[in-house]
């Protein structure tokens, strides 16, 4: 087990270290506590328990937040007050006997850092009332919100008795896009200005995609040209004329990349890990180490739709792969995040920010909290630590909206609930600014740094042009409401390729709300996200049917029409009717 450092000041400060869990429902204040944590540590626990009830079944999400010492593996007790019966649980494994419960951690989920929190859910049956338990017990510990001492405080002076922070040794500052400007990159630049109307955005900074090995010498692919990665730099120092300047590079080549879908599979077999570590991430930490002392601010963006894919796409779930079964069996995706960000993370002045998917993947109750977990996990593998994560970025080459202005998950239509609509479908977040900020406190309280940021890529999450809402939808029925308000026009928020109707979204900028560090174009727009019927190529990309425009679906995106455009090319290829489209969509509106 590994221990957490203490803080700075021990003793009772630790429970006001977590006043969001102190804040949360917590139940039994008046029973007797009965410690039974093991020796010399601390222990005490909140629990947080939520329902969705329609009468004769309800579903229950259960956060335990961990006020004592970090706890490797755990069970949570309780007993239902009426007849509740669980009838299906996630995140956890079960016992019931009468209206005794018992769950135990998933495994993957089994560590809880102090002050941070796991979460499980369940469905259950009842008849009569459904009273909520009114007490839990975390490994035989009531959760009441309090910390019993420690019977044996550790002796140990505090190694650091400055009560301030320590500045970062590395010199990174808070947020990287704060008083720098970010690096355009002249092969994007160049492909949008060739297009009609393209001048307009071709000076907007964009994302340098690493997607493959060859990418980091330069290979001539249509996505990086014929500039390796240090002619990008070089170009960056170019640019920088001696100021701060973000470089925006995106880490992209996970050996078994791409498990649930075949568009942007990579060249890396699923056990190539050690070719991932040798031959991309060394070469690039390398390259990137020769710029270290420069004015040069690089953030990195790991890995995209990796992790999620491992909480969502996995057996237990209806949308399972056999190769993201694969990929959480042999742990590279996980080897592999851990990897890049602990190699990129000893250069001064990188900041890793990992991918967290986007609202419409993540934002359910069932999937907000593990993935969490596992993005904690990665950030503990391979040599990493979580000090190797200055951030996160949400919706990176997605279409989900920013805001959706004319509906909120709180309000009922006809005593309907919104987030009982088709297109909501009970997630917890409508948007990504919402989700982001979310998830940003979700992560503090998993154990991340509270000093993180986010990141939205907002290349193509505009949703602009003369079909853009411009009120709320009628209050006839809840669909009506919800589908004739949103801007997001995608026939299921699972949608991912290619999107038609899609237009450019906000324009790069700085900190632009509370907890996000940037909106970014990592997105090159205009580049494909997938082929609409099969292309031979030698990138070792498939042919995903996701991006067919006369496909109808499959249960990753509730068995609906694509959206795709029709005559796409092959993933990262310029597809010029595509960037026609975004234009004219933008929102907001090209001057
Ligand atoms: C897709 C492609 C990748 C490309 C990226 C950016 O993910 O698979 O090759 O670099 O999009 O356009």
């Amino acid at each position: 087990m590994s221990r957490i450092p203490r803080p700075a000041t021990s003793g009772p400060s630790r429970a006001r270290r977590g006043p969001a869990a102190l804040s949360a429902l917590v139940v039994g204040t008046a029973l007797a506590v009965v410690p039974a944590a093991p020796a010399n540590a601390d222990a005490g626990c909140a629990v947080d328990y939520t329902v969705d009830d329609w009468g004769s079944g309800f579903t229950a999400n259960v956060e335990i937040t961990n006020l004592g010492d970090a706890v490797d593996g755990w069970t949570l007790d309780w007993s239902f007050p009426g007849n509740q019966q669980v009838t299906n649980l996630w995140n956890g494994t079960h016992t019931q006997s009468g209206a005794d419960v018992s769950v135990s951690d998933a495994g993957y989920n089994a560590a809880i850092a102090t002050d941070g929190s796991v979460s499980f859910g369940f469905n259950a049956s009842y008849s009569g009332s459904n009273a909520a338990p009114l007490a839990f017990e975390l490994n035989g510990v009531l959760c009441d919100g309090a910390v019993d001492p420690d019977p044996d405080p550790d002796p140990d002076p505090d190694p650091d008795p400055d009560p301030d922070p320590d500045p970062d040794p590395s010199g990174r500052v808070d947020n990287p896009y704060v008083g720098a400007d970010v690096y355009v990159n002249p092969v994007w630049s160049a492909n949008a200005a060739a297009e009609p109307g393209g001048d307009a955005v071709a000076d907007e900074p964009t994302g340098v995609w690493l997607d493959r090995i060859g990418a980091i010498e330069g290979n001539d692919s249509p996505t990086t040209g014929d500039m390796g990665l240090r002619d990008h730099l070089d170009e960056a120092l170019e640019q920088a004329g001696g100021d701060p300047l973000v470089f925006q590079v995106v880490i992209y080549n996970l050996p078994g990349r791409d498990c649930a879908a075949l568009a942007s599979n990579g060249e890396l077999g699923p056990d190539e890990i050690d070719r991932y570590k040798n031959e991309y991430i060394d070469p690039i930490a390398d390259i990137l180490a020769d710029y270290e002392d420069t004015e040069l601010r690089i953030v990195a963006t790991i890995e995209i739709d990796s992790l999620p894919n491992l909480v969502t796409n996995v057996s237990g779930r209806p949308t399972a792969t056999p190769e993201c079964d694969e990929m959480l069996a042999n742990g590279n995706y996980i080897e592999g995040v851990g990897y890049a960000l602990a190699t990129l993370g000893a250069v001064d002045n990188v900041y890793n920010y990992v991918d967290a998917g986007h609202h419409g993947w993540i934002g359910w109750d069932d999937n907000f909290g593990p993935s969490a977990q596992l993005f904690y996990q990665a950030a503990n593998a391979a040599g990493a630590t979580p000090d190797d994560v200055h951030g996160f970025i949400a919706n990176t080459a997605n279409y989900s909206a920013l805001k959706e202005d004319h509906f909120s998950v709180d309000q009922t239509i006809g005593g309907v609930p919104v987030r009982q609509s088709d297109w909501v479908d009970w997630n917890r977040y409508v948007d990504e600014l919402g989700f982001a900020q979310a998830l940003r406190q979700e992560l503090v309280s998993q154990g991340f740094s509270s000093d993180i940021g986010m990141l939205i890529d907002t290349s193509r999450n505009g949703w602009g042009g003369p079909d853009r809402p411009t009120g709320p939808g009628p209050e006839t029925d809840v669909n009506a409401y919800v589908d004739g308000g949103r801007y997001d026009r995608r026939v299921n928020p699972g949608n991912w390729c290619n999107q038609a109707g899609a237009g450019l979204g906000e324009r790069p900028q700085t900190a632009p709300e509370p907890g996000i560090d940037a909106y970014v174009w990592m997105k090159p727009p205009g580049e494909s996200d997938g082929s609409s019927e099969f292309i031979d190529n030698d990138e070792g990309k498939g042919f995903d049917r996701m991006c067919d425009p006369t496909y109808e679906g499959n249960v990753r995106n509730g068995n609906s029409m694509s959206g795709a455009l029709p005559d796409a090319p092959v993933a990262g290829h310029w597809f010029s009717a595509q960037f026609q489209e975004l234009l004219d969509n933008a929102y907001p509106p090209l001057d």
